[in-house]
Formats: structure tokens, sequence, C-alpha cells
């Protein structure tokens, strides 16, 4: 990647030692299941962010952007919760849990350049954590994007990461999207165990794409919204006496929400997390049988469970979604955390322009912002580049 390398010499004034890159993702189905233990089943980008990098012998930390903005720079000592300021955090946070679990990490000199539209719901957050520690594990010989395993280790640092030092309270879907998927399949990742099987993901031969509706609506998963969900969550779970959400199986969840019945909040929280793993299982089982409409109806029923239960939609995502149907896609549901960013759709290649159309024609008639569109398509996980 010459544009990050070229941002890291005029900056530094020295040649990177590599560059490294990991991509943005889309989560097929399984949304605000993850720090509930549940299933997801992402797909990591194509779109992906790129670290230029060399060690430095000082213990500092410096980061520049091809996004502008001036050159942070923190000690590794120095690094805590919300330090560095803004995006820096993402970055240092990766060192910083290396640092935490043990490992000899130094300095670095770091050029980002990303092609991961950011704030767009497709986790520009994840794929920056990925990039720099994939850059860290290479340039101080730690191995670990070796194989499945180690990457697993790597993705649940940079969750921590983004956990302690960017103080977003996420779950670890992202980190395992950029460090664990390969290309041609979404990951199955259980959360209760982080266990992934490979789920091949391949609509070509069915005449379908998969487009990305980036509804440019404003998202923050910091904004508090998130954290309100995930804390219902864990009320439900403690009020149930069950660790997590996923100790409730799908065959209880009517005497389940029984017991929920004097607490209208909890009873469509959990309503939608049970819901929304067993819907996992079963998109997995409909993608393995070649059951493309049945993924659409599951994709369509996960859009409604989020919008009218676990609330995390907004008009621009519902907006997306129904001229999405109504142009003839299969499904489409919101991706993401929700409350803006980005919804998908599963579309007769044939249909596209005209679903792309409807879309534009809804937005415009609704006085939004003109969305962006990308047909995504599986790769795989972080890796060095150069
Ligand atoms: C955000 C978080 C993920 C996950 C999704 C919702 O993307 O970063 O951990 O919780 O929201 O599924």
């Amino acid at each position: 990647m010459s544009t990050v390398t070229d941002q890291f010499r005029t900056v530094f004034g020295e040649e990177p030692e590599g560059v490294w890159e990991s991509p943005g993702r889309v989560n097929l189905i399984g949304e605000h299941t993850d720090y509930n233990n549940g299933l997801v089943l992402p797909i990591a980008l194509p779109q992906r962010t790129y670290a230029a990098a060399r060690r430095r012998a000082d213990g500092m930390l410096r980061l520049t952007s091809t996004a502008g903005g001036d050159v942070v720079e923190v000690a590794l000592h120095d690094i805590a919760p919300g330090v560095p300021e803004s995006w820096g955090r993402y970055a240092a946070g990766v060192l910083w849990a290396l640092r935490e679990a043990g490992y000899l990490v130094g300095g670095l000199d770091i050029a980002i350049d990303s092609t991961v539209p950011i704030g767009a719901g497709l986790s520009s957050s994840a794929a920056l954590e990925g990039a720099v520690a994939a850059a860290a594990s290479d340039l101080f010989g730690l191995g670990l994007l070796a194989d499945d395993s180690t990457r697993a280790t790597l993705a649940s640092l940079c969750q921590k990461a983004e956990n302690v030092i960017a103080e977003a309270p996420t779950g670890g879907m992202d980190q395992a999207a950029s460090l664990r998927c390969t290309e041609g399949h979404a990951i199955l990742l259980d959360c209760r165990n982080g266990h992934v099987s490979q789920i091949p993901f391949e609509l070509t031969r069915h005449g379908l794409v998969l487009l990305v509706i980036d509804t440019k609506a404003e998202h923050a998963n910091s904004d508090g919204q998130y954290g309100k969900r995930r804390a219902a969550c864990e009320r439900a779970a403690a009020l149930l006496g069950v660790a997590s959400l996923r100790d409730v199986p799908y065959s209880h969840l009517g005497q389940t929400l029984h017991k929920l019945e004097h607490d209208p909040e909890l009873f469509t929280r959990v309503q939608h997390v049970v819901s929304e793993i067993q819907r996992v299982r079963d998109t997995v089982e409909a993608l393995e049988a070649g059951e493309l409409a049945e993924v659409g109806l599951l994709f369509t029923a996960s859009h409604l469970s989020l919008r009218d239960d676990f609330e995390v939609s907004c008009e621009e995502l519902d907006a997306a979604v129904d001229a999405a149907l109504e142009a003839g896609a299969l499904g489409a549901r919101m991706t993401g955390g929700g409350f803006g960013g980005s919804a998908i759709a599963l579309v007769p290649e044939r249909l596209v322009p005209g679903v792309e159309k409807a879309i534009l024609a809804s937005y415009e008639r609704k006085g939004f912002r003109k969305p962006a569109f990308f047909l995504a398509t599986p790769a795989g996980g972080a890796r060095r580049t150069e």
C-alpha cells in the first residue's frame, strides 16, 4: 500500500519495516448476541485498514493517519483508559493489552490508512486494532498470526483494548471477524467458548449478491444506548439466575418470558437475544442446505426483532430495509450495533439497480442524507501486506 508507506516516510522521515492490513466486517446475523455469550456470523470485507510500522527503542508510540490530524504521541507506560485522546487510543490500547498479557512489546512509529468507511458500522475500529496487533505481533516476534488459536488470543486482546482503553463496552465479534475470517467464508463464532467454524458463503452460484447500504446516519457505540442494552441483558440474566442469556434455551423462551411479564423492557430484550441466537443456527443450516430464500427470511426476521424488541434501529435503517424488500430483496436487515450505520440486503443480482434506485428514492422522499452502496464479498483476515 503505497499511500500508507508515503505517509510514513513523509511524517517520520524513514522507511517502515513492513505494512500490515486488517479488514472491516459485516455481520450476516446474530446481532447484540456476542456480549450475551451467544452466536454471531460475520464476514470480513475486502475493505481494510493498513498500518505501516517501524520499531523504536525509546518506549514511545507515535501515530499518524492519512485521514489527517496531528501526530498522536504517547509513552507506552502512560497508556490508560481514555489516554491517548481520540482515535489513537484504539491503536495504543492494543499495545497496552499485549503488555498487560506479558508480551514484550516496545515502542513503534505507525502510519495508518483505511478503506473501511468510518462511522458506517463496519468495524473501522476493530480493523485499526487488528492492523496494529498484526504489526506488533510480527515486529516483536510474538507469532500471534500463526493459526486460528493464536489469532483468537490476539482478537481477545484487541477487544480488551477497546473495552478498557477506548472505554467502549463492546463484545468480541468485530475483532474476531477482523483476525479470524478466511476468504469465501463467514465465521460462526460461539462467544461462550471462542470456538470458530468456517461456513462457506457463496452467493454467485445462486445468482445473488450481498448489498451493503451505508445509511450515513449518525452512529456511535459510546453514546450510552449500547451500554444500556448490555446492562439490561445482564440484569435479565441475573434475574433469571443464569450466567448469561445464552443459557436460556430457545425451547424455554415462552416460559422464560412468562417470568418477565412484569418488566416490559427486559421481556423484549430477552425475546430478541434468545430468538436471534436461534436465527443464527437456522441461518447456518439454511446456508449449508443452499436454501437462500430461507436465509433472506431470517435476515428480515432479525431486523424486525432488532427494530421492535431490542430497539436499536433507526428511521434510515428501517427505510433501507423496507425499500429493499419492496424492490425484490430476499431479505434485509441492519448490521452491527445499530442507531445508524449500515444495512445489508440479499438481492438477486439482476435486481440490484432497482433496489438501489428504490432506496435512493425513499431517502430523497424522506429528506435523509444520500446513502452509499457496495457489494460485499467474504475476504480473509489480518495479514502482512508488504
Ligand atoms: C457492535 C459491537 C459488537 C456487537 C455489535 C452488535 O458492532 O462492537 O461487539 O455487539 O455491535 O451485534
